[in-house]
């Protein structure tokens, strides 16, 4: 290395670390990787809203959808590691993925400086409210006789709406057809008009829809009910425990952000999830917010690891029945 280049890398180093001292100087972007209105947006502009109040900044919520999500991933992966651009990532972008794209261009385990878990919450299949089944039994067989003609909406290969229903789909062993969108704020949409027979989503999407009778909820991809929806039976209940999903979402920063950044920011989405008002809103939302333990970038880091491992054999094996 001459004495110049030396120089510049140690004036660039020293201006990265000024500039993490004093972050956020200016105001910042949280990619949500889906469309508006679905429930990534939702947690997003909730954690975004956090961010503001504890760094007294702007965190604004930008939407690029498309890919199942890993299309915003990948902008994130690839921007500049200053704490300026970071990702709402869930299970689909920042686990499934890789089993899901051979030519990802990110990898969830190293492309990223994970920020901290925000909630998880499992899924419900809904239905329009004149579909011709009550139970996942009912499902199932009407889903057979009619498995030419039947339709599935999901946000995307790898999305977490396309993740659950592929468990189902393999548990009940059909092909529907697919019908993929920029995120599920459209296919509730589109089940509430009639024109999606059914999808898969965490409770907080298709909660308003089932609420004014819109829409009904076949079962919970849990061992236990939501206690927002009682009158639910889980997948385990009913006999089809393949069905289990309750998506992780989190935040995601480059890989390289500088560590003052990074704790900043996990230190103040730790502050915003002991809110009261904050929980009221994720209980309301039938979200569950982490527990202390299992938040920041520590615990974040070893989630992202163990899912990425889960989900492989998983996907391979429901895709390949
Ligand atoms: C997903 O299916 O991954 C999400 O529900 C999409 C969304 O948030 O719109």
């Amino acid at each position: 290395m001459t004495r110049l280049s030396a120089l510049l890398a140690l004036a660039m180093l020293t201006s990265i670390s000024a500039q993490a001292q004093t972050y956020p100087s200016h105001a910042a972007w949280l990619i949500v990787p889906f469309a508006e209105g679905g429930p990534t947006d939702l947690i997003g502009r909730i954690a975004a809203d956090i961010f503001a109040r504890h760094l007294g900044q702007k965190f604004v919520v930008e939407n690029i959808g498309g890919g199942g999500g890993t299309i915003g991933a990948l902008r994130v992966a690839r921007a500049r590691a200053d704490g300026y651009t970071l990702v709402l990532g869930h299970m689909g972008t920042h686990a499934a993925a890789p089993a899901l794209y051979p030519d990802l261009g990110y990898d969830p385990e190293s492309s990223f400086e994970p920020i901290g878990l925000i909630v998880e919450q499992p899924e419900l299949v809904t239905v329009h409210r004149d579909f011709p089944a009550n139970n996942l039994k009912e499902f199932a067989a009407y889903a057979k006789a009619n498995e030419s003609k039947i339709n599935m909406g999901h946000a995307g290969v790898g999305s977490v709406s396309y993740i659950g229903c592929v468990l189902l789909n393999s548990a009940i062993g059909i092909r529907p057809i697919m019908i993929p969108f920029a995120g599920t704020a459209p296919v509730m949409n589109g089940i509430v008009a009639g024109n999606i027979d059914y999808g898969c989503d965490p409770v907080l999407n298709p909660l308003p829809h089932l609420r004014t009778g819109k829409a009904k909820a076949l079962a919970i991809a849990a061992k236990k009910r939501s206690p927002l929806l009682p009158n639910v039976p889980t997948s385990f209940e009913q006999g089809m425990p393949e069905f289990d999903c309750a998506p992780f979402y989190a935040v995601f920063a480059p890989k390289g952000t500088p560590k003052e950044v990074v704790d900043k920011l996990a230190a103040a989405l730790n502050k915003g999830l002991d809110e009261p008002a904050v929980q009221k809103r994720f209980a309301d939302l039938g979200a569950f917010i982490a527990e202390p333990a299992r938040r920041g970038p520590k615990a974040l880091t070893e989630l992202v690891k163990s899912e990425v491992a889960r989900l492989g054999p998983i996907l391979k094996t429901a895709s390949a029945k």
